[in-house]
């Protein structure tokens, strides 16, 4: 057995019994995640695949989704257009803060927070809002390898109760900083966040952003280089909202996490890695995602400094 695989496996007897943290509840039909759910994947560049636990059940990408609409909004704008829509700042606040958009900022400071993921969304390019689904759903598809599809209950759960993530697109609206049907905007952001995807799928996703762009098993392209330079920055600075700085300084790599207790890093001509466990701290990171990802950077050496 290779040593990762066994290590793999002696992270997950470690921290299986682990009972803290919580699963989010404010979207409703996520409450309804199983918190024993627990799985680790590794992607290699070569397309070898290390993994233990739940990585086959699939569970909706949430906040995850941000990383790759963003690098598909570079290729629809070019780096420099959407700059000036969206900034790459990050906030040390959290993830749904709607406290800096005020007058003097024209754009949202950058897209790993809701509002800055919101305005992002809303500029993926499509006629109709079918063609901007379809073509998102598109370039997911690119990335997991295999169709994908968007749980419609979660989409729906989140649309009648996302009212934070309304406000702030009509924030954004009133300042300027977004145009067009926010609605449609809207629905296109929960479609996002509900795809479904696995542990598996997401480890995946990450290994294509760090063999740059090129899909590890496909081999077909998903992000141009000059891009993922791009969105790697902005995950190292912002994929982890207010708990950012103390990820880069103790873990050291690219990373995102989501609500549903999805957690995915880049090492970078490496590995993508990704940790699946619904039970979040404070910050909304997955709790057991955080333990296993100080061990796997600590014990390979993952740190970039
Ligand atoms: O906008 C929301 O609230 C969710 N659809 C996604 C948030 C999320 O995953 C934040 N991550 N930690």
């Amino acid at each position: 057995m290779p040593p990762i695989q066994s290590f793999l496996e002696t992270l997950y007897q470690e921290y299986r019994d682990l009972t803290a943290g919580q699963v989010a509840s404010y979207i409703p039909e996520l409450a309804k995640a199983d918190a024993r759910k627990f799985a680790i994947s590794v992607v290699t560049l070569d397309g070898r695949m290390f993994q233990v636990g739940d990585f086959q059940q699939e569970f909706t990408i949430q906040s995850i989704s941000k990383v790759f609409v963003y690098g598909m909004a570079m290729e629809d704008w070019g780096r420099d257009r959407l700059l000036e829509k969206v900034g790459v700042e990050p906030t040390g606040d959290p993830f749904n803060s709607h406290i800096r958009l005020d007058e003097t900022s024209h754009r949202p400071d950058n897209p790993m927070i809701n509002a800055g993921a919101i305005a992002t969304t809303s500029l993926i390019k499509g006629d109709t809002p079918t063609e901007r689904l379809n073509r998102m759903l598109a370039m997911f598809q690119r990335y997991v390898g295999r169709d994908v599809y968007v749980d419609i209950s979660t989409f729906l759960s989140e649309k009648a109760t996302g009212h934070r993530n309304r406000a702030m697109a009509h924030l954004m609206l009133n300042f300027g900083m977004i145009n067009g049907d926010i609605e449609e905007a809207l629905d296109l952001y929960f479609q996002q966040c509900a795809l479904l995807v696995t542990c598996q799928d997401l480890a995946t996703m990450a290994a294509a952003l760090a063999n740059q762009g090129k899909h590890p098993i496909t081999g077909q392209r998903v992000l141009q280089p000059e891009y993922v330079r791009d969105v790697l920055s902005v995950m190292y600075t912002c994929g982890m909202y207010n708990f950012a700085g103390e990820w880069a300084f103790r873990v050291g790599i690219p990373a995102k996490s989501g609500v549903s207790g999805g957690l995915i890093a880049v090492v970078p001509n490496q590995a993508g890695i990704a940790v699946f466990s619904p039970p979040l701290d404070e910050h909304g990171n997955s709790v057991r995602g955080l333990k296993v990802f100080e061990a796997l950077s600590q014990e390979y050496g993952f740190h970039m400094f």
